[in-house]
């Protein structure tokens, strides 16, 4: 008997880089869509017939032909944000209460979390991370450290497990002199608990191990972006979850000889919300026109988005971390009218030429830059690949030889149909 296959889309440069918009596109290939880390961090944006959606913790393949989609149990959940996020899909025709399943294993996201995530933050001073201020690395923190409260715990005895968690974060912040008042927030989250109950509540890597044995295939759906991978990002500026196609196993409950394509997905260009490292990052006006012909402002914070050229040197190890076995180029349309166009293709570490990415990332780095001729052109109304300039077909070639691994994809605009698969 076929057994179904498993295919993983994630981010290869520092998260936004179009990762909702193709799972959309990409879901009528699929019979299931899930999402294996991260949480209501991520921001993924699609738009399509006129309408344009926003979501962080339900999985991007809600919207096309009604398919299960399932949070596994490598997310982590926030219900009260869950419940607002679910309701205004809602509004707008969406019930997903039949066909959105989420693991009795993921890790709940307690109010008292988001106020250690802000207590910390405040506590690292000029050397914070910047983060989205959700409560993700307190959650994983207390996941790992195992003393996390699950979505399972909500069937029984809440009340007494929920106060007993509260009770030693309320320690911690006392220790941290942190002052803080969660009334009303804590009366929403315990509505989102009692929200979350109308929804299927499963034993995930059961279902998944039997949509596969039924022949079924899965589009798992990274957060972030391999740049923010806890191991392998550019450290301590990361998330606190493993975003590389691994995390799919982990976050899902599926052995690695289960997937097939690995699709990465990269920005033409680079950006990067948040503190930390990032070689290319241009402080002129070129980076100011990134930002304003790219829209670069966070789906969830609103922050600006720190801008720059493509790096060719992050992107080799991102691929090489997760086993990319194609690429898709987002945001194509957004150099459309550059003169010239630069891509890293190695660093300089305190003079020396290196072509890898290293430990320390942070010490001295410069990028070595080759100039590449703009196209001067609006691509976004092209339907095929036929249509584009001379000098995109070259931008793109240039990107296969030192990457390695064809772009099979090329996006040029934020709708689901300014997309071409190529030939
Ligand atoms: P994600 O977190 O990876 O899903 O990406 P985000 O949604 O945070 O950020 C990507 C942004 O770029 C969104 O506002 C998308 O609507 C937009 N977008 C996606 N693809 C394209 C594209 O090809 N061109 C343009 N101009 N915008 C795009
Ligand atoms: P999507 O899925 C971009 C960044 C934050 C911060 C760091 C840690 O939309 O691509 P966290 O709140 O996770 O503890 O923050 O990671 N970050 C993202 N940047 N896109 C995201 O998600 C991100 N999720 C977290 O800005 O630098
Ligand atoms: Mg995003």
């Amino acid at each position: 008997m076929k057994t179904g296959k498993v295919d993983v889309l994630l981010g290869l440069q520092w998260g936004d880089e179009g990762k909702g918009k193709v799972v959309d596109v990409l879901t009528p290939k699929y019979d299931v869509v899930a999402r294996f880390q991260g949480g209501p961090n991520a921001g993924h944006t699609l738009e399509f017939e006129g309408q344009k959606y926003v979501l962080r913790s339900i999985p991007s393949g809600i919207f096309q032909g009604g398919k299960v989609n399932i949070i596994g149990n490598g997310v982590v959940l926030a219900p009260d944000l869950f419940m607002d996020e679910a309701k205004d899909l809602e509004k707008s025709g969406h019930d997903l209460k039949e066909r959105l399943h989420i693991s009795k294993k993921a890790h709940l996201i307690m109010p008292t979390h988001r106020i250690l995530d802000a207590a910390y933050e405040a506590a690292k001073g000029k050397n914070k991370v910047g983060t989205t201020g959700k409560g993700i690395g307190p959650t994983y923190t207390d996941k790992v450290s195992r003393n996390g409260l699950r979505v399972g715990d909500i069937l029984e005895n809440f009340e007494e497990k929920y106060a007993a968690h509260k009770a030693r974060h309320d320690k911690m912040l006392k220790a941290l002199n942190y002052d803080y008042d969660i009334t009303e927030v804590e009366k929403k989250w315990m509505e989102g608990i009692e929200y979350i109950k109308q929804f299927h509540i499963v034993d995930s890597e059961h279902e998944i191990n039997n949509i596969l044995r039924s022949g079924k295939d899965i589009l798992c759906e990274g957060a972030q972006g391999t740049m923010l991978d806890v191991d392998f990002g550019s450290y301590p500026f990361v998330t606190s979850s493993n975003t590389i196609c691994a995390g799919a196993c982990i976050g899902l409950g599926i052995g690695p000889n289960k997937i097939g394509e690995v699709y990465g997905i990269m920005k033409a260009y680079c950006t990067r919300v948040g503190a930390g490292p990032f070689p290319t990052e241009l402080f002129d006006e070129t980076g100011a026109k990134i930002r304003d012909l790219g829209h670069e402002y966070g789906a969830v914070t609103g922050r600006e988005r720190r801008c720059g050229w493509i790096d060719l040197v992050a992107l080799r190890y991102s691929i090489m971390v997760n086993g990319v076995t194609q690429l898709i180029m987002m945001k194509s349309d957004v150099l459309d009218g550059f003169d010239k166009i630069k891509a890293c293709v190695a660093y300089k570490q305190n003079g020396k030429k290196i072509d890898y990415f290293p430990y320390d990332i942070e010490e001295g780095i410069e990028p070595v830059y080759e100039e590449l001729s703009g196209w001067n052109a609006d691509m976004t109304k092209f339907t095929s690949e036929d249509q584009f300039p001379q000098a995109f077909k070259d931008y793109i070639n240039f990107l296969e030889v030192q990457l390695e691994t064809p772009i099979k994809i090329i996006s040029i605009g934020p709708d689901r149909d300014q997309t071409i698969v190529r030939k």
